[in-house]
């Protein structure tokens, strides 16, 4: 029995050396230990020891327990030593490592553009005037001269939220709702979003328009040809030209389409205005007496003009965009360059 012990010492001794693991100290444990372990069995077999044995061998048993246990407990400390230090080298932040740069966000050159002709219109005495994007058909067409069966109103592919209410087509309706609250001289600039179905290389079904609108005793036509000559210099340079052609608007009379030349060949003709050495930039007019009428202005004592652009136009143009649609596919590629 005695050599019995000397040799579960010996053993145990030995298999604690290659135990890497947790999992593996408590296998052993239970191998020596265990309610069937080897030492116990020697402890159960103590009974049937002689007297004289019996005090020999309990001591000796008593021995490689506590020596052993000893051994297990150190064991059990080195592995979580070895634990832990493996989990601070997994855990641990290579400081060395180069920062990652903050991207800067920048105005989309759309939001850019905008600015840039709000800074020019503030700069001539125009005040800005909002309104919502979801209009009453009044404001959009109504009290802008184009009843519900004028022609007019099949020239623009609205979009309907019921059968009175719509996306605005445009920025022509904040004209009413300024007038109806405020005595004239007016004198505003209107930016904002516009929806309307249409999606080609320069349409796109939301844009945006900047309307402007001058009101006031004796204002002439000639006025607002200076006005927008001198936005388009301020915009596009002071070699710029520009030219009114005859057209047709209900809310204006006359009307007028306004073109630049072109900012690429300067008037040669080229494949960006098609030949022409013009590019079209806005649509514009004198208030028809009509609209003054909507708004209880009595057209025989008041005047003004108005007129309307898109902001996407006027950024292409600007910028020399082949295609509108850049303007909203948000590559960043593309947005960085602005
Ligand atoms: N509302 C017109 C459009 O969306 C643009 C426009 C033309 C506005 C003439 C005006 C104007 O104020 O006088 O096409």
């Amino acid at each position: 029995m005695q050599e019995q012990l000397k040799q579960i010492e010996t053993e145990a001794l030995s298999e604690l050396t290659i135990i890497t693991n947790p999992r593996e100290l408590e296998l052993l444990r239970i191998k020596y230990f265990g309610r069937k372990g080897r030492i116990t069995a020697v402890m159960k077999g103590m009974g049937r020891l002689s007297k004289e044995e019996r005090p020999i061998i309990g001591k000796l048993a008593n021995e490689v327990r506590s020596k052993l246990t000893e051994a297990f407990n150190q064991v059990t400390q080195v592995l979580s030593r070895q634990e832990q230090e493996q989990r601070l080298i997994a855990e641990s932040v290579d400081i060395t490592l180069p920062s990652r740069r903050p991207q800067l966000g920048k105005k989309h050159p759309i939001t850019q553009t905008a600015d840039r002709m709000l800074e020019i219109f503030r700069g001539m005495g125009f005040q800005i005037a909002t309104g919502p994007e979801v209009e009453h058909e009044y404001y959009n067409f109504d009290a802008l001269n184009t009843p519900a069966d004028h022609p007019a109103r099949d020239l623009q592919d609205t979009l309907y939220i019921t059968d009175e209410i719509v996306l605005r087509t445009h920025t022509s309706p904040v004209q009413i709702r300024f007038m109806e609250k405020h005595k004239p001289p007016v004198r505003i600039i209107a930016p904002g979003t516009v929806y309307r179905r249409d999606y080609d290389v320069s349409h796109t079904p939301t844009f945006h328009q900047v309307e402007g609108l001058l009101v006031d005793h004796r204002v002439t036509f000639s006025e607002l040809k200076g006005v927008l000559f001198s936005f388009v210099q301020q915009m596009f340079g002071e070699q710029t030209r520009m030219r009114f052609r005859p057209h047709f608007f209900p809310f204006t009379e006359p009307s007028a389409e306004v073109d630049i030349s072109c900012t690429v060949c300067h008037g040669k003709g080229c494949r960006t205005c098609s030949g022409t050495g013009w590019l079209e930039i806005l649509g514009a007019g004198s208030v028809h007496p009509n609209v003054f009428r909507y708004v209880n202005y009595n057209p025989e004592e008041i005047t003004g003009f108005a007129f309307g652009m898109g902001i996407e136009r006027i950024a292409s143009i600007r910028y020399g965009l082949p295609d509108i649609r850049v303007l909203y596919d948000n590559d960043l590629r593309f947005l960085k360059q602005f």
